[in-house]
């Protein structure tokens, strides 16, 4: 099982609510892409220790399966994945977010390092983790929170709604990170831009050529370009 916990001693009642609030979130969700949740809440009158961690009264928690492997951003550190295992996982976290937003939840920090990759499959198997700043049902979202390099334009904005066409953003921008090696900042689309124009590696530029619409087409800056649902 995983525990995950608030680390600092003094962080505020906004961010115990917060922490609480993914715990909540999790437990609507239930799909073979999504971590599972066991229980959360906060510790109670007795204070516990787990491994050697002394957690005292109050402290919040969620408990989820231990999943065994990488996320991905280590995982493209040490042997990134080819284009098809790429495809794949892209696959699995839009069905993940489909769930999501079906109940109401968008997740708002899609990213590598949130995409948990089980090792000991045959095939590519990933699970989506951290909804700490997930929302639900039209909540607005108000303060900006999420990862820059992955956020859609109108999250960065800080606009009051959000909605799912912003995970599609992130997803859009973490295949584009998969596949690519960075993510779509403006000097690394300059440079994709020229190693598919280099005739020197056609296999590649052919491969990217064949995914460009949906990359681009999920990285629009215009949200209503974007459609409602992660796919590909
Ligand atoms: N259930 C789990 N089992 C094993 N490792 C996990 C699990 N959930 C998260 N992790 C790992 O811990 C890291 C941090 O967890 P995460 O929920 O993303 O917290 P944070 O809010 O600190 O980003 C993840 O990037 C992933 O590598
Ligand atoms: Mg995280």
């Amino acid at each position: 099982m995983a525990l995950k916990i608030i680390h600092l001693p003094d962080a505020d009642p906004a961010e115990h609510q917060r922490f609480l609030s993914e715990g909540e979130l999790l437990s609507r969700l239930v799909h073979p892409n999504i971590v599972r949740i066991v229980d959360f809440g906060t510790v109670g009158d007795h204070p516990v220790e787990v491994g050697g961690h002394r957690f005292d009264r109050e402290t919040p928690y969620i408990a989820m399966e231990w999943l065994q492997g990488k996320d991905l951003a280590q995982r493209q550190q040490e042997k990134p994945l080819n284009l098809h295992q790429a495809l794949d996982c892209a696959r699995q976290v839009a069905g993940a977010l489909g769930t999501a937003h079906a109940a109401g939840v968008v997740h708002r920090d899609v990213k590598p390092s949130n995409i948990f990759m089980l090792s000991g499959n045959a095939d590519v198997s990933v699970k989506l983790v951290d909804f700490g700043v997930a929302i639900a049902d039209a909540l607005t979202g108000g303060s900006v929170a999420g990862t820059p390099a992955y956020m859609a334009p109108e999250q960065a904005r800080g606009e009051p709604t959000l909605d799912a066409r912003c995970d599609v953003y992130s997803l859009g921008a973490t295949l584009f990170e998969l596949c690519a090696g960075r993510p779509p900042t403006r000097e690394v689309e300059d440079r994709i831009a020229k190693l598919c124009a280099d005739p020197a590696l056609p296999l590649i530029a052919a491969a990217l050529d064949r995914q460009n619409d949906s990359v681009h087409s999920s990285t629009s800056r215009n949200r209503s370009d974007r459609g409602g649902r992660p796919g590909w």
